[in-house]
This record gives C-alpha cells, structure tokens and sequence, in this order.
C-alpha cells in the first residue's frame, strides 16, 4: 500500500524568521496526525532552521532544487551532499516554474535527480502539460516525454523509492484544479507508463501526488481517486490551517 504524501512547496517564501514561525505552529497542528507522509519544501535559506524545528516529529524536509555535481566552481548551486548535511530527505526537481523560467529540460532533470538518488534524497520528479498543450489534445503526449526524458536509464529499484507529481501548467496557483477524474486519468497514464518502463512492481511502488490549487475543499475527492497518492501543495502551504486541513484529510 502507497502512503499519502503531502508536501508543502513553499517556492520563493519566508524568510527563515517566518518560515520558523510557520512550522511551529504546524508542528503543533499535526503533532496526532498518522498515516500520512508530511514534508515542507522551504527555500535554502530556511532548510538549516526548519531542520532544527522538526527534529523528531513526524515532519520531514524538502529542498526545491539541487544541482548535479557534488561540488566545484558552479557559483550560486547547492549540491545534494550539502542538503544531506542539513536533514534534507526530498527534493523536487523539475518543477513546471524551473522548466519556464530557468530552462530545465528532461535532461537536466535527468542529471538532477540522478545526484539525488546517488546522495540517498528522495526525488520529487514533476511532470505536466500547459493549457495550449491541454487545449491542442496533447497532454498524454507531454506526460509521456516528460517521464520517458527525466526517468531515462532508471532502474525499476531507483524508481520504486521515488515521487512523481503530476501539475497540469493551467492549475497551478490559477484556482482551477484538475476535476479528479481528469487528474486520476493522467495518473492511471502514468502509472500504465512506469509499468511498461519498469515494470509491475515499481509501477506499483511508485507515489504519484497531484499538484495544482490544491486546498481543504478539493483534497479529498482528489485523493479518493485510485492513482493519486497525496498532493504538491502551493499556495495553500504558506497558511498553517489551511495546509494542516489538507494533510488531515488525506489518509486514505
Ligand atoms: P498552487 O497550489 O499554488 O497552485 O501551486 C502548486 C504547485 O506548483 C506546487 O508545486
């Protein structure tokens, strides 16, 4: 059985001040809360305090990025040994805003998330389609070249301890999520896709959460849907009632 996993993906918020008064207070909201894999995603600049906030509690921590080599002169990057250091366990690579405005392709996806896996981080490997490749009927065919580019060489081992997020473009921060069934399609397609790449078991093995306006009133029709195995959450992250409401309603 997949155990949801709802992460806060906080993106260019808090200061490590805030982000510290924000995981307090949901510390205290989730303390009870089971059965549920629950990670924040803050900037680099607060993974160090956040860390420190939820050493042992059932929150776990997330980084936004990471680059590929371990280290070097590659001014400005932040490399996984460096997020290991700090308690980091997640990373999301390839979010749709870094594939926007920071020109990551499925290949640097690829050598990302690679350097995760080889540092023992767990990816959180984001795919999906904008509206004019919605509205073009060209969905399944974006998926399927994003999984097939930033999965590429994999082993079915690699991929079963992995995250894949599913966020249609058109959804994120726009308060127009993906009907549940229009979601739970993509993500039967995906699951059919890591089957054929990686086989049953993997396919099985792997979570694919859904990200995209996600909020207390949509999570659970969105997670009673069969291959929708937790959510990304944006906007709804920042504000500690509504992101605790979400994790509450998402055991299966
Ligand atoms: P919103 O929840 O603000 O739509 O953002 C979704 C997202 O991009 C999470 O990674």
């Amino acid at each position: 059985m997949r155990i949801p996993i709802i992460a806060g993906n906080w993106k260019l918020n808090k200061t490590s001040r805030e982000a510290l008064v924000l995981v307090e207070e949901l510390k205290r909201e989730v303390v009870d809360v089971g059965g549920v894999d629950i990670v924040v995603c803050p900037p680099f600049t607060a993974l160090e305090t956040v860390s420190d906030a939820i050493t042992e509690t059932n929150i776990m921590l997330g980084a936004q990025n990471v680059y590929w080599a371990d280290n070097g002169a590659f001014t400005g990057e932040i490399s996984a040994p460096m997020l290991k250091d700090l308690g980091v366990q997640y990373v999301i690579i390839g979010h749709s805003e870094r594939r926007q405005f920071f020109g990551e392709t499925n290949e640097t996806v690829n050598k990302r998330l690679r350097a995760a896996l080889k540092h023992g981080l767990t990816p959180i490997v984001c795919v999906g389609e904008n509206l004019s490749e919605r509205e073009a009927n060209q969905t399944f065919e974006v998926i399927r070249n994003h999984c097939q580019g930033s999965l590429a060489g994999l082993s079915a081992v690699e991929l079963g301890g992995m995250v894949l997020a599913y966020e249609p473009v058109w959804a994120i921060g726009t308060g127009k999520t993906a009907a549940p069934a229009q979601a739970q399609e993509v993500h039967a397609f995906i699951r059919g896709l890591l089957k054929k790449m990686f086989g049953e078991a993997a396919a099985q093995e792997t979570r694919i959460q859904y990200g995209g306006s996600v909020t207390p009133e949509n999570i659970a029709a969105l997670i009673g849907e069969a291959d929708i195995d937790g959510a990304l959450v944006g906007g709804a992250s920042l504000k500690v009632p509504s992101f605790a409401a979400i994790i509450k309603a998402a055991k299966k």
